[in-house]
């Protein structure tokens, strides 16, 4: 006997516009910081393979369709670009709209949901220049943006996100140079994440004014375990996961921030700009559902450096788990039972609010040395890596978790950043000079768990 998921539950994929839709620079796009940085710098994307090499979704709508019906997926999760629905930041660029629209009518005729998200990473050129989310004026911008959205495909997109992994930006832009802006800023860390948590609550604001059907937020929520049970790293344990879970979270399905981290700002001075209306927008704007991204846990200890508050080595220590099993292709942690601790604590921390798993996957270098004779990837670890996390999810739900959904990272393989195609996690392998889609073992496998809802034992 396999094991049966609820009645409906939805099997998906999920991607974003600026990983692939491709057409950076057709059909009236502007640039977006990826666009930008890719010019000025090649040589620190892999290979030196730039946003414009995508598989083309733009283009290839029709063909597309025809791949998300071979997985027999009820639901896809994608993103809207920004840049290309408003170039100039106020003018709605029609081709776009044709685009869009075309899109969701088309996963309407086939029976799949759209879950569409407004913003994956992908800001602007013009408004980043005017400082991003540093900037209040960013957050009226999308707000705008956002509520144009609702208005121009509201009838076509029941299902809303309004941002993806808003943290990461954060992380890996003012503590890190992975994403621009490229500093190490705590204040302008912590002044950007005010931002796009104030833009977040004003996007939920337009969309209730509109009467939308419902709206979420999608978090990487990565379960903290300590090392050990001393008062120390637990101590860290619950900075870490204020920083990297709860300063999304809380705001965002609560409505309040955590007094933990009101008082860190305070004892660092690093308190954003709250204009006085702010957190009545935040406290009356929470979300009708989570979408979750999990891939690997933090491991925390101590802080085992001596650093100023300034820093996030004064809080906490990452520490390798001895028992820890890596992805040999990516150098990850894989711990299947995260997804569930997830589960049981929105269970019981966050009220049990519906949420679904909007990405898990497994990235892996080189995988064409998986292929068979005939060039088919036999990613065998990708359908035990699938297969191992639903089973931990399956007992969440037993439980009594609301979820109502699971979405692989992710369709065709896609260009990731930094890391452009140096990791693969398509159920599709993507060829990038021809742009052909190969389905993998994964996708025929997908194809039976979605369609019978069951996971074979
Ligand atoms: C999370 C992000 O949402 C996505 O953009 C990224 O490519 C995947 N993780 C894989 O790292």
């Amino acid at each position: 006997m396999g094991i049966t998921f609820p009645e409906g539950f939805l099997w998906g994929t999920a991607t974003s516009a600026p990983q692939f839709e491709g057409a950076s620079t057709t059909g009236g796009k502007a640039e977006h910081v990826w666009d930008y940085w890719y010019k000025k710098t090649p040589e620190l994307f892999h290979n030196q393979v730039g946003p414009e090499h995508t598989s083309d979704f733009y283009h290839n709508v029709d063909r597309d369709m025809e791949g998300m019906k071979q997985l027999k997926l009820n639901s896809f999760r994608t993103s809207i670009s920004w840049s290309r629905l408003m170039p100039d930041g106020s003018q709605v660029n029609e081709e776009a709209v044709r685009f869009y629209r075309y899109l969701f009518k088309s996963l309407h005729n086939n029976g799949i949901k759209p879950i569409v998200n407004l913003y994956h990473f992908d800001m602007p050129l013009s408004f980043h220049k005017k400082g991003g989310w540093e900037s209040r004026e960013t957050v009226f911008a999308y707000s705008h943006y956002a509520c144009t959205a609702f208005s121009l495909f509201g009838d076509l997109v029941e299902d809303w996100v309004t941002f993806n992994e808003p943290i990461v930006p954060i992380e890996m832009g003012y503590l890190n140079d992975k994403h621009l802006p490229a500093i190490y800023d705590m204040k302008k860390a912590v002044k950007a994440a005010y931002h796009t948590m104030l833009a977040h609550a004003m996007a939920v604001k337009e969309f209730r004014r509109q009467s939308g059907v419902k709206i979420g937020i999608i978090l990487n929520l990565s379960p903290v375990y300590p090392k050990s049970d001393s008062s120390a790293d637990r101590m860290a344990a619950d900075y870490a996961d204020l920083f990297f879970n709860r300063s999304f979270l809380d705001p965002a399905v609560k409505g309040t921030y955590p007094d933990e981290l009101i008082n860190w700002t305070k004892e660092l001075g690093i308190v954003p700009p709250v204009a006085k209306e702010d957190l009545a927008i935040i406290k009356e704007n929470t979300v009708d559902f989570l979408g979750v991204n999990y891939y690997q846990p933090r491991r925390v200890q101590q802080p085992v450096k001596r650093e100023n508050g300034l820093s996030l080595d004064a809080y906490y220590s990452s520490y390798e788990w001895p028992e820890r099993r890596i992805n040999p292709y990516r150098g990850w942690e894989i711990y299947e039972k995260g997804l569930y601790d997830i589960a049981v604590r929105i269970k019981e921390e966050y009220g049990n609010l519906p949420w679904f798993v909007a990405e898990n996957g497994i990235g892996v270098e080189g995988e064409e040395r998986f292929a068979d004779h005939n060039g088919d990837i036999q990613d065998d670890y990708r359908i035990e890596f699938i297969s191992e996390h639903l089973k931990w999810l399956y007992k969440g739900i037993t439980e009594g978790s609301n979820c109502y959904g699971y979405h692989v990272w992710t369709f065709v393989d896609n260009w990731s950043w930094l890391n452009a195609y140096k990791n693969r996690y398509g159920l599709f392998r993507l060829d990038l000079n021809t742009k052909e889609r190969q389905i993998k073992k994964s996708g025929k496998w997908f194809r039976v768990l979605a369609s019978e809802n069951e996971l074979p034992e």
